[in-house]
């Protein structure tokens, strides 16, 4: 739809959690005038769920090598090695930047930062806050700067479509945006330059510890535009989940690895440790190969899940380092102090996303992605656990340094662009807001923990029937579900959920947390490269 408003900034930002809100306030810092859209309120993203915290070099003994060896190892082949090397030695700075910018972290008891273990790191370099609850003051912090800062702020904002001018060069945003006063309804952002920090896309499976936001919103913009977008098969299933349920649906609670850091132990029904002997690591390695084990547990066993058991602990401990697991726990009617507690994967983190170089740039000129919804080579076939809050905050100050850059050397136009429209465009057929939950139960079944030709072949024809349900709607009877947030999330879910299958079809080997039960080997001589994926605009 033609946008009924339009405002105009050097730089939007669209998305408010750790990635989109650094880039928000290093933008300000740096006097480029900077618009941050959001599709529900500034806190609602995935940031505020995270819990074991933030992966730096920061403990004594510790260096960026180390980090990057274990960050290496997890990847399973496929990290960028460069990117991961900016990530290890320039994160302990941006944690430090973090902290100045008003970020309280756990103190140990002689003053110093508080660290703890995750999967697959060999040291304590997790830094954490309010015990369990890193993402929930991270996210604090920077809606208070942002706010002290009074930065333009538009909430329940849905970003549309990607603008460009007549060279193809980024010119801004279209949005959907609901109640926000003068900016109600269908509008634009112009700008020539727009960092997509829109996070995840988790809400594409029945069961995740995504909040309903997380609808892959930036990855589908970026595809509609002819951005390359890289590594969708990829998606990171946490080991332990709170289960409530073969059926349970929507965002779980999550049981942070950080537990297992601090020695709890994972147990199948007879109390027996199954990943000792196992890995190294034991309960400790890297993420997909205590999912694996946990879901092969499962099936040998044929069980609904496995128990993770920190009894042991006590209950000054849980209170005190864990206090809003213990809570979700308790409410779900398990007390971990006293019992061990039922968990099973489920979906948690997109390692794939919009393709960026190592200052976050897209393929398309202007169009920076950071966080979730990029992929910047760091997490491979499988990211090291809490160096996603690292990459946002990382990669975030590389894009505003890339901007600040471009303007001065004239890489970027210092006037606002003419966005140039496109008439012969298809319109796009937008799916109803139900098929949502079909998608979601397409996805788990077909594209989930474990997965074969014949599943992903499945998803693959029953994704393709709804794109061509909504297509010939459009076409032969000229109707299209009525836009809206709902709409367009669906839309949204149904593009990125596609794109992923058709990878994961493709990758015919077990690498990272992809997991192919029909080719159960990972192939290097084949399949040690990057599934790169574009759209053409100019069909749909
Ligand atoms: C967790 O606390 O287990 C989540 C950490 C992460 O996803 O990096």
């Amino acid at each position: 739809p033609a946008p009924g408003w339009a405002i105009a900034a050097d730089v939007v930002v669209v998305g408010s959690g750790v990635a989109g809100l650094t880039a928000a306030l290093r933008c300000e810092a740096a006097g480029l005038t900077t618009v941050v859209v959001t599709k529900a309120r500034l806190d609602d993203g995935s940031t505020r769920w995270a819990q074991g915290g933030i992966a730096a070099a920061l403990g004594e003994g510790d260096t960026p090598e180390q980090h990057l060896d274990d960050t290496l190892a997890a990847g399973a082949g496929l990290c960028d090695e460069t990117a991961v090397r900016l990530l290890v030695t320039e994160g302990p700075g941006a944690v430090r930047r973090l902290i100045e910018t008003g970020a309280h972290f756990d103190e140990s008891s002689e003053g110093g930062l508080a660290l703890t273990r995750e999967g697959g790191h060999h040291r304590r370099r997790i830094v954490h806050a309010g015990g369990d609850a890193t993402g929930a003051e991270i996210s604090r912090a920077l809606v208070e700067a942002v706010r002290a800062r009074g930065l333009r702020t538009i909430e329940n904002a849905l970003v549309l479509d990607l603008l460009t001018d007549a060279e193809g060069r980024t010119a801004g945003v279209t949005l959907h945006v609901m109640g926000e006063g003068q900016h109600d309804g269908v509008g634009a952002v112009h700008a020539p330059a727009v960092v997509l920090a829109t996070g995840g896309m988790g809400q594409v499976f029945a069961a995740t510890t995504n909040p309903p936001v997380s609808t892959g919103d930036g990855v589908a913009l970026a595809l509609r535009a002819g951005a390359e977008v890289s590594d969708l098969e990829f998606v990171q299933f946490h080991p332990t989940v709170l289960f409530l349920g073969t059926d349970a649906e929507g965002q779980q609670p999550l049981v942070s690895e950080a537990v297992r850091g601090e020695g709890a132990h994972l147990v199948d029904a007879d109390g027996v440790r199954f990943m000792v002997g196992q890995h190294e690591l034991a309960e400790l390695a890297p993420r997909d190969i205590v999912a694996k084990a946990i879901m092969r547990r499962m099936q040998e066993r044929d069980a609904e899940h496995m128990f993770l058991d920190a009894r042991h602990f006590g209950a000054e401990m849980w209170e005190h380092r864990f206090p809003t697991i213990l809570a979700a726990c308790r409410a779900n009617g398990i007390d971990p102090v006293t019992e061990p507690i039922p968990i099973a994967p489920a979906a948690h983190y997109a390692s794939g996303g919009v393709r960026t170089d190592d200052h976050g740039r897209t393929t398309v000129p202007g169009l920076y992605a950071s966080g979730e919804c990029a992929c910047t080579g760091v997490h491979g076939a499988n990211r090291l656990a809490s160096n996603s809050l690292l990459e946002g905050l990382v990669y975030a100050e590389r894009i505003v340094a890339d901007i600040v850059a471009e303007r001065a050397a004239d890489g970027l136009p210092a006037r606002v662009p003419e966005p140039v429209p496109h008439p012969d465009r298809p319109a796009h057929p937008l799916l109803a807001p139900e098929s949502r939950f079909a998608i979601q139960r397409i996805m788990t079944q077909g594209a989930g923990v474990l997965r074969s030709a014949e599943s992903l072949g499945g998803a693959a024809e029953q994704l393709q029937r709804l794109h061509t349900d909504a297509r010939d709607a459009l076409d032969v009877h000229g109707k299209t579900a009525e836009p809206g947030v709902d709409t367009w999330e669906a839309t949204n879910l149904l593009c990125v959920a596609r794109v992923l299958v058709a990878a994961a079809q493709l990758r015919e080997e077990t690498r990272g947390c992809h997991w192919r039960e029909d080719h159960a080997e990972r192939d290097d001589a084949r399949w040690r490269r990057h599934i790169v994926v574009t759209l053409d605009p100019d069909r749909s």
